[in-house]
């Protein structure tokens, strides 16, 4: 039998994994190496064979500032093409910076190159391979690095003054030899998902806590299609942040969904006298078609109590506040769809599957549009926008105080987001997350032009 203690594993702060770089202070370049490898390494108990950025799984930390010139030399390693994809940064879609449309051969390097604009959100985003056909394979290897800006919300000293973890959320199917299992035709249009799930590369983390004290937990969900229903055993959750940046106000939360790409930020406050809590993954539906997966053990990680009690201090109020949006020039409307007969269970954006040649939609800089995502298939899609982060029109009408990039449209309903195009021109990607359905035709161009 196992003592309890054998699964002990405490995450450092901010994390576990090396800081490759950092600018201290604004307008510090950044400079790193990334390099894409096949790789035997250990997730848990067991050896496997997987993809990673600098024989890391997760890949390493890279954490900028608004201003920050951010250099990698990006090597690929890997027995395939791949490239990098800056996930929820807003920075040019072209050139050397998020040029989702460049290939790197295997064997090749190239040195991607961007500054992150001195107005940009403080976040948690991140860098994956976006190569249309095998993204959903080489993520669901191993492939994703974190990639955080320091803004505004890490300096409000009760955030700043707590103990930072970041918890990658990625899932891996495996043979008992360790070998990645590559999913048959029904798994993919499904979305693959693997039932080993590594929290920052491990198993079963612990993360302490003090009493009376706060931990920050910053989660990334890096798995190709699985959502993460998060709750953590007798303990609210206060989000303070979502993929594109800060809330408004702290949100009390019983349960946190997370869908692929997206990201969360939660403050939880050592409210109980002593002991460990579960974080648990709860099952959910990802539609109608009459699955719910399940995995052998919900337990993502434990939150422990260890070490001197703290004097409690409480949350503030007021987080940030985001500027007001103007209101739309334009409403245009993405019928989200399942190919059928001679599609081959390909899925579409408006009827049609991916076309890297074809431009599907064309915005002028500066302007603000509301897209409609009207979903008319059996299964969830979680629709994620590059370069701008869009703001969600609630059921009011009202718009959400908040930055998002990863937006769930569940099966058989619609939702609406308002983004406005800023500051770069060039030809940027939309498309469903689950990265089986984005390699099997629902993604879009947008081209966005002056
Ligand atoms: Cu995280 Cu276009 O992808
Ligand atoms: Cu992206
Ligand atoms: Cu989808």
């Amino acid at each position: 039998m196992k003592h309890p203690m054998s699964r002990r594993h405490f995450l450092a702060r901010p994390l576990a994994l090396p800081l490759v770089a950092r600018g201290a202070v604004p307008g510090d370049p950044i400079e790193a190496t990334l390099e894409a490898a096949e790789m035997w390494t250990m997730v848990g108990d067991r050896s496997a064979l997987l993809y990673g950025y600098n024989g890391r799984i997760p890949g390493p930390l890279i954490e900028a500032r608004p201003g920050s010139v951010v250099r990698i030399e990006f090597r690929n390693q890997l027995p395939e093409s791949t490239n990098l994809h800056f996930h929820g940064l807003h920075i040019p879609p072209d050139g050397s910076a998020d040029n989702s449309f460049r290939v790197i051969p295997a064997g090749g390097s190239f040195q991607y190159e961007f500054t992150v604009p001195s107005n940009h959100a403080g976040g948690t985003f991140w860098i994956h391979p976006h190569v249309h056909g095998s993204a959903a394979r080489q993520v669901s290897r191993g492939l994703a690095a974190p990639f955080v800006i320091r803004g505004e919300l890490d300096e409000i000293p009760e955030i700043q003054s707590a103990p930072e973890f970041l918890l990658v959320l990625q899932d891996f199917e495996l043979s008992d030899g360790g070998i990645p299992r590559e999913p048959g035709f029904p798994e993919r249009m499904l979305g693959r998902e693997g039932n080993l799930i590594a929290v920052s590369g491990r198993v079963q983390p612990v993360i302490p806590i003090r009493k009376g004290g706060w931990v920050r937990l910053r989660l990334l969900n890096a798995s190709s299609s699985r959502f993460y229903r998060l709750r953590l055993e007798e303990h609210t959750m206060f989000q303070i942040a979502t993929d594109g940046g800060a809330l408004p106000v702290p949100r009390p939360l019983e349960e946190l969904l997370l869908t692929p790409g997206e990201r969360a930020e939660v403050m939880v406050q050592g409210s109980r006298p002593a002991g460990s809590f579960r974080l648990v993954n709860l099952p959910y539906s990802r539609g109608n078609f009459g699955t719910v997966t399940a995995v052998d053990d919900s337990t993502l990680a434990t939150v422990s109590y260890e070490g001197e009690e703290q004097q409690p201090v409480r949350l503030p109020e007021r987080l940030v506040s985001l500027p007001p949006l103007p209101p739309p020039v334009r409403v245009r409307s993405f019928a989200l769809g399942q190919g059928m007969g001679m599609m081959g269970g390909g899925f579409t954006i408006n009827g049609r599957t991916f076309d890297p040649t074809r431009i599907d939609t064309r915005a002028r800089l500066g302007e603000v549009e509301e897209w409609e995502f009207v979903n008319g298939t059996r299964m969830d899609h979680p629709m994620h926008i590059h370069t701008n982060a869009v703001r969600v029109i609630q059921r009011d009408g009202s718009v959400e105080q908040s930055l998002r990039d990863v937006v769930l449209v569940r099966a058989g309903l619609r939702v609406r987001v308002r983004m406005q195009f800023l500051d770069y021109t060039g030809k940027a990607m939309y498309h469903c997350h689950i990265l089986d359905h984005e390699d099997l035709g629902m993604m879009g161009v947008l081209e966005i032009t002056r």
